[in-house]
């Protein structure tokens, strides 16, 4: 009877998902049949890194937060505090005490760092909405120079411009395109390379995955980029996506190879598939799926050699406030246990390249 009991115990554990303790243990044995290896070490077996957004609070207050980050990836983005208003709040004063935890973080983990963003329409100051236009040129190189310059030889890869290409595919009507012109991105690119000649210089942007008609002027814009010698090394394609919409894959391998084709790198740099919640345990199988299927894809087209998730655990994602009703968007739970995505993407680092 009793030992009845404890075999039922015993399934509705398993089927429930509460034995999470052991299951990369067991997932990694079934994979490779050695122990189980986290994803950052599958992933610079094969010369890649795997990123996450990261914020500078729960790094601060949660150890797990911490512990989770620094086992599983080798590369991590700053969310939030390199954004124009949180590292430049006043116009002579900057903040980079936060940027710096995060720094520090990573170079005692040695992950990388992906620099995130130095012109972007959104979390801009209020002093530098008031600015008078023309003094807008100054002010972005001062910017430019004394956030690059701060960390120079630290930064592997920094998104210079972030989203400056509309849904319509004409250049976004920013306060940037407003005060400076269309040249605001050239000149991004200057300044950002002259005062971190090391640094990989990207141009990041949402719904570019796939072959389309933003697709296409991302392609035209860095195409310009080149033609002009403006210093671009790589785009990076953002990819937050849903079970319901997700780029088709074989057109973001084609799309990346294109890209790829004009000499840049091309990265995954925001990954993360946003459920219904509440999350049904059939769309984390399926969320498992696409998350494989993107970074496949993007890897077959010849790019992501470094591939960022925003985020990683469901404790903190910006996805639940930015799209009411959705969440459980990322590869752990709130309660930093793995999901089927993370043996997803521990699976594909595992394949045998083709
Ligand atoms: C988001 C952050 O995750 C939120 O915390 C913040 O409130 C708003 O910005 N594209 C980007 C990221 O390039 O910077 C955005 O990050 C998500 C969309």
């Amino acid at each position: 009877m009793l030992s009845l009991a404890l075999l039922a115990c015993l399934i509705f554990i398993l089927l429930s998902g509460r034995a999470t303790v052991a299951q990369p243990v067991l997932a990694a044995h079934r994979a490779s049949g050695s122990p189980s290896r986290s994803l950052r070490t599958l992933a610079a077996d094969r010369g890649l890194f795997i990123g996450a957004a990261v914020a500078v609070k729960p790094l601060q207050e949660e150890p797990a937060y911490g512990a989770t980050l620094a086992r599983e990836f080798n590369m991590l983005t700053p969310e939030n505090v390199m954004k124009f208003s949180l590292i430049h709040p006043g116009r002579d004063r900057y903040n980079f005490a936060p940027a710096d935890t995060l720094m520090a973080f990573a170079r005692t983990h040695a992950m990388q760092v992906r620099g995130h963003t130095l012109v972007w329409h959104r979390q801009i100051p209020n002093w530098l909405k008031s600015a008078a236009a023309d003094d807008f040129p100054t002010l972005l190189q001062n910017h430019i120079t004394t956030v690059v310059g701060h960390y120079r030889g630290q930064i592997a890869a920094w998104d210079v411009v972030n989203e400056a290409i509309a849904d319509d595919t004409s250049l976004r009507n920013s306060l940037w395109l407003q005060t400076m012109g269309a040249n605001y991105i050239d000149l991004a690119f200057r300044w950002a390379h002259a005062a971190d000649p090391s640094a990989r210089l990207y141009y990041n942007d949402y719904s570019a995955e796939d072959m389309g008609a933003k697709a296409d002027a991302v392609y035209a814009l860095v195409q310009g980029l080149l033609q002009r010698n403006v210093p671009i090394h790589g785009v990076g394609l953002q990819m937050h996506v849903s079970l319901d919409w997700f780029p088709n894959p074989s057109e973001v391998a084609a799309n990346v190879r294109r890209l790829v084709n004009l000499g840049l790198a091309v990265d995954i740099t925001e990954l993360d598939v946003r459920l219904q919640e509440p999350a049904l345990a059939s769309d984390r199988v399926l969320q498992g799926r696409v998350y494989r299927q993107l970074v496949a894809a993007c890897l077959e087209g010849g790019g992501c050699q470094a591939t960022a998730l925003w985020g990683f655990t469901d404790r903190h994602s910006w996805v639940p406030a930015f799209f009411p009703g959705w969440g459980s968007a990322l590869i752990f739970d709130q309660d930093y246990r793995p999901k089927p995505a993370y043996y997803s993407l521990q699976g594909l680092f595992t394949q045998k390249s083709s």
